[in-house]
């Protein structure tokens, strides 16, 4: 790999890489294999979460590489997230050691509520609680709330840092204006089809990092969609600097001031995402992945969407 990887600074002076291995859906083996090669790759930024069911194969994969002299635990960035039924303040803490416990670490890096709305809590297993009608059982647990008591696993030294994850802007500009401790990061989704351009903006702002999850679109090869992974003028972009079309959407929402987080389980794959530091994109690049903005979402969370919390004010087609 060519090209400088120079770290960014978050708001309370902690350093991240500017990119991060995704591993959503990246389980039974696949997880711990593909952190592995990540970290020999040059990946320090890993993003789980309590949901995924991965913790233990990223804390696994961490821990090896530490033994073997590659990596030291201050040099890897670890994200992951305090899932919706954990929302309670009272229960905050325990789920931050359940899953310290999972990563067999003794601190993480960042800590995130996953989504803004709350789940009811019947289990630390009971991640999708249903009630009688089958429908997620949703609770009305103020994320302001929540956040104060992810404030507390700081000052007890079990997360550097803490944020949000889906929060809209109004819920954000909310959030700022209720904490003690600034969120340092917004994880949210951005591709060509979602460029959230004013979320980013707010966020820049108030000095907060956006990371980009689905920055592929969670795409489908079978059906070919969303359209910009397999359109012949984000191909011809590519052409043009000796690149596939994911280093391209890639380097796209690195430009657009995101830290984007690939998931890939495959080793090939896990070092292209990573080789995009070494080209540009220029100003028509810009206008042609700019004009796939059609506001589609891969995730919905159509589950909450009777929560008062829920942050997709306008809910638009998926893919
Ligand atoms: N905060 C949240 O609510 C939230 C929601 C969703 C996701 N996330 C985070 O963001 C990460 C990324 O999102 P995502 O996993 O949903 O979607 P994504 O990264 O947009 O897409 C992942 C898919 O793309 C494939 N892929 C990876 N690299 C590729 C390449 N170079 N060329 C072609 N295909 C490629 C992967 O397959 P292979 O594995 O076979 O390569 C996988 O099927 C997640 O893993 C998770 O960490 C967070």
């Amino acid at each position: 790999m060519s090209g400088k990887v120079e770290y960014l600074e978050n708001n309370d002076g902690t350093k991240i890489q500017p990119i991060g291995l995704g591993t959503f859906a990246s389980v039974e083996g696949d997880c711990e294999r593909a952190v592995l090669h990540a970290i020999d790759v040059g990946y320090r930024h890993i993003d789980t979460a309590y949901f995924y069911g991965n913790e233990g194969e990223v804390g696994a994969a961490v821990q090896k590489k530490i033994a073997e002299g590659v990596i030291k635990r201050e040099d890897i960035f670890i994200t992951t997230k305090l899932w919706c039924h954990f929302h309670e303040p009272e229960r905050v803490e325990h789920a931050c050691r359940k899953t310290l416990e999972n990563l067999g670490l003794e601190y993480v890096d960042l800590y995130l509520i996953h989504w803004p709305f709350s789940y009811a809590y019947y289990g630390d297993n009971e991640m999708i609680p249903k009630d009688a009608n089958g429908e997620v059982e949703l609770v009305d647990i103020d994320y302001v709330d929540t956040y104060r008591a992810m404030e507390k696993l700081v000052e007890l030294g079990l997360t550097k840092s803490i944020g949000v994850s889906n929060f809209n802007s109004e819920q954000l500009t909310r959030l700022l204006a209720n904490c003690k401790i600034k969120p340092i990061h917004n994880q949210i989704e951005v591709h060509p089809a979602l460029d959230q351009k004013e979320l980013i903006s707010l966020c820049k702002k108030n000095d907060i990092v956006v990371t980009a999850f689905c920055p592929l679109g969670r795409h489908n090869a079978e059906l070919r969609t969303p359209t910009f992974m397999y359109d012949g003028k984000v191909q011809a972009i590519g052409n043009k600097y000796n690149k596939t079309i994911a280093q391209v959407l890639i380097r796209y929402l690195i430009e657009l001031g995101t830290i984007p987080l690939p998931k890939s389980s495959n080793p090939k794959r896990i070092e292209e995402n990573f080789n995009v530091f070494d080209f540009k994109l220029d100003a028509k690049d810009h206008a042609i992945l700019n004009s796939y903005h059609t506001g589609e979402r891969v995730a919905h969370a159509r589950q909450a969407i009777k929560s008062k919390y829920y942050p997709f004010n306008v809910y638009s087609a998926c893919f």
